[in-house]
């Protein structure tokens, strides 16, 4: 990518019927990686709560923690357009507190945009964001940040009622204003009616090849937390956590026998003579 990416460009995207990549990461290393890769788009995704910060689900992620691995992924990508995503409770209370939240993601970290989780409850918090100039990135479907309301993860807008209200809520957020809708765990024919039907840019995850972008969970692309546990929506690229354990196995072994660090790791206090 030689240039920035902006929310003109997914715009035209959009219309020119082009597929957008967008991928979870947390810190200036995984930043750098998604940019070298080409992605367009990075969210920094509170499923770094479960994925790398050790905690059993999303809910604990706090807004300093968002906002440090954040800022984070920006010094690590200057080009990708960069998505934090708010955590439970920093923005559900009181739309003051929730703008100053989410203004905190601009100013402090250098992200482009804020995402936040939920359907019709959100229009007065999102139009007032929109209002004050900060993009917003909706989030309907399966909504993590409520896996004890809902009893787990499941595929949502099968019944006729739920697909009914997933049709509301997107095209109440999109007449709010919302610039991208991630649609997560929903059958594809529902996603692919949302898609022809906002104009927002969708952005799937386990919703079918029907959305205008695709976002995917960096952990489980990776293999990197190395729990065996993939979602039925994720695919594994590699496993980060089973190269990364035979790596340190071996400098385990040769610290433990005595061969590293060997001559050429260490120095003496004669200075090495220049090569001639
Ligand atoms: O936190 C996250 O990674 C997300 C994606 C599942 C969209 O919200």
């Amino acid at each position: 990518m030689e240039q920035k990416f902006t929310l003109r460009h997914l715009r035209e995207m959009k219309a020119r019927g082009e597929k957008a990549v967008m991928l979870t990461a947390f810190d200036a290393a995984t930043a750098r990686w998604a940019q070298e890769a080409g992605v367009q788009m990075i969210l920094v995704g509170d499923s770094m709560g479960n994925t790398v910060l050790g905690y059993p689900n999303t809910l604990p992620v706090t807004l300093e923690e968002s906002l440090s691995h954040t800022a984070a992924v920006r010094r690590g990508s200057d080009k990708c357009l960069v998505v934090g995503d708010m955590p439970f409770m920093t923005y559900q209370l009181d739309i003051h507190e929730a703008v100053r939240n989410a203004g905190r993601y601009l100013k402090e970290c250098g992200a482009d945009a804020v995402k936040l989780e939920g359907g019709r409850t959100m229009l007065p918090l999102i139009r007032r964001l929109v209002e004050v100039g900060i993009p917003v990135m909706g989030h309907i479907g399966l909504l993590p940040q409520s896996v004890l309301k809902d009893g787990g993860y499941r595929i949502h807008g099968r019944a006729e009622e739920e697909r009914k209200a997933l049709l509301e809520d997107a095209a109440a957020l999109d007449e709010a204003g919302v610039f991208a809708l991630v649609l997560e765990g929903i059958p594809r024919e529902l996603a692919e009616e949302i898609t022809a039907s906002v104009r927002a840019s969708t952005v799937g995850i386990g919703a079918g090849a029907g959305t205008d972008a695709q976002v995917q969970v960096l952990a489980d692309l990776l293999g990197y937390g190395g729990d065996g546990y993939l979602p039925r929506h994720a695919k594994r690229y590699a496993s980060v956590h089973d190269i990364a354990v035979q790596a340190i196995r071996e400098y385990a072994s040769e610290v433990r026998s005595g061969t590293f660090p060997d001559q050429a790791h260490s120095v003496s206090m004669t200075p090495a003579k220049p090569a001639k």
